[in-house]
């Protein structure tokens, strides 16, 4: 694990998941699987590999399951080990993590996500902290979060938003960036702005998931200023950030899968399958024998 000058985390997690009802009737958005282990643990895997211990999850109420996902689940454990299951019971209490460095409070009421940010003001305290949206999966070499420390601590810190290319029809669905100067990988950031028509969008340079933030953030965030939606965005913080602090659009190298949404949940199985050495045969040879690339 790398030595990360990014200590601190947010995960929002108080979403509804209305997309995906009735598999999220009763149990959390996050806890859907992308082949075998559900999305929340890929984003706490992304944030560990990136240096980051420390995370608050910013949750509501009916995501209890997110706890108990990350604590000991004695029953399991102790049957795994009378029937010698070790590998199996290596996995799971090896991905647990230390005691005390995940930290859970609710957002109380459904403002947005800004407000969910919010709500993680005293634990991060006066430094940078990432957010990751476990709806946004990326598929990469490096994990995306790693990436974004690594260009964090090659610039000398600024605020850092992952981004990607959309087609022009979808930028009502994601935070758009006017950009400006590019060096490498990084975009300078002139304007942000949270699901504009795509008439009017400066840009189909989407916001992904993930962010790297400076504290003054909640300086902006805590005006509960409203935008799109009547909602409470870190867009629009992040916007007010512009100009005051460095601020840039990271591409990252990797593919990103929304899996708020049911296609891009599809295709993250499949390609997140398809990554898996044991898997990958056959299920190239299902989707030839469904016929998937013939006319
Ligand atoms: C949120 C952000 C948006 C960002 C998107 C990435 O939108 O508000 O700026 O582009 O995540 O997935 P949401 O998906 O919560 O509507």
């Amino acid at each position: 694990m790398m030595t990360s000058a990014i200590k601190k985390a947010v995960i929002p997690v108080a979403g509804l998941g209305t997309r995906f009802l009735p598999a999220t009737k009763a149990m959390p958005k996050e806890m859907l699987t992308v082949v075998d282990r559900p999305l929340i643990q890929y984003a706490v895997e992304e944030l560990f590999a990136a240096g980051i211990e420390e995370i608050i999850f910013v949750t509501g109420r009916n995501k209890s399951a997110l706890e108990d996902h990350f604590d000991h689940a004695y029953e399991l454990e102790a049957t795994l080990e009378s029937r010698g299951k070790i590998g199996p019971l290596s996995a799971l209490v090896d991905a647990l993590p230390p005691e005390g460095n995940f930290v859970y409070t609710r957002q109380q009421r459904p403002l947005g996500l800004g407000h969910a940010v919010w709500c993680a003001r005293h634990f991060i305290g006066h430094e940078p902290f990432a957010v990751v949206l476990p709806d946004d999966l990326v598929l990469a070499d490096v994990p995306c979060m790693q990436q974004m420390v690594e260009a964090y601590e090659a610039c000398g810190g600024a605020n850092i938003v992952g981004i990607m290319d959309v087609p022009r029809a979808q930028t009502s669905r994601y935070g758009i960036i006017e950009p400006g100067e590019s060096k490498d990988q990084l975009v300078e950031v002139k304007g942000l702005v949270e699901k504009p028509d795509p008439k009017v969008a400066p840009s189909t340079l989407s916001v992904i998931g993930r962010y790297i933030l400076m504290p003054e953030i909640f300086e902006f965030l805590g005006r509960k200023q409203t935008g799109a939606g009547g909602e409470i965005q870190l867009t629009d913080a992040m916007a007010q950030l512009l100009g005051q602090q460095p601020f840039y659009g990271f591409a990252y190298a990797g593919t990103r899968f929304d899996c708020g949404d049911k296609v891009g949940y599809m295709k993250a199985n499949i390609a997140f399958g398809l990554a898996r050495a044991e898997m990958r045969e056959p299920l190239v040879e299902f989707m030839q024998s469904l016929g998937v690339g013939k006319d």
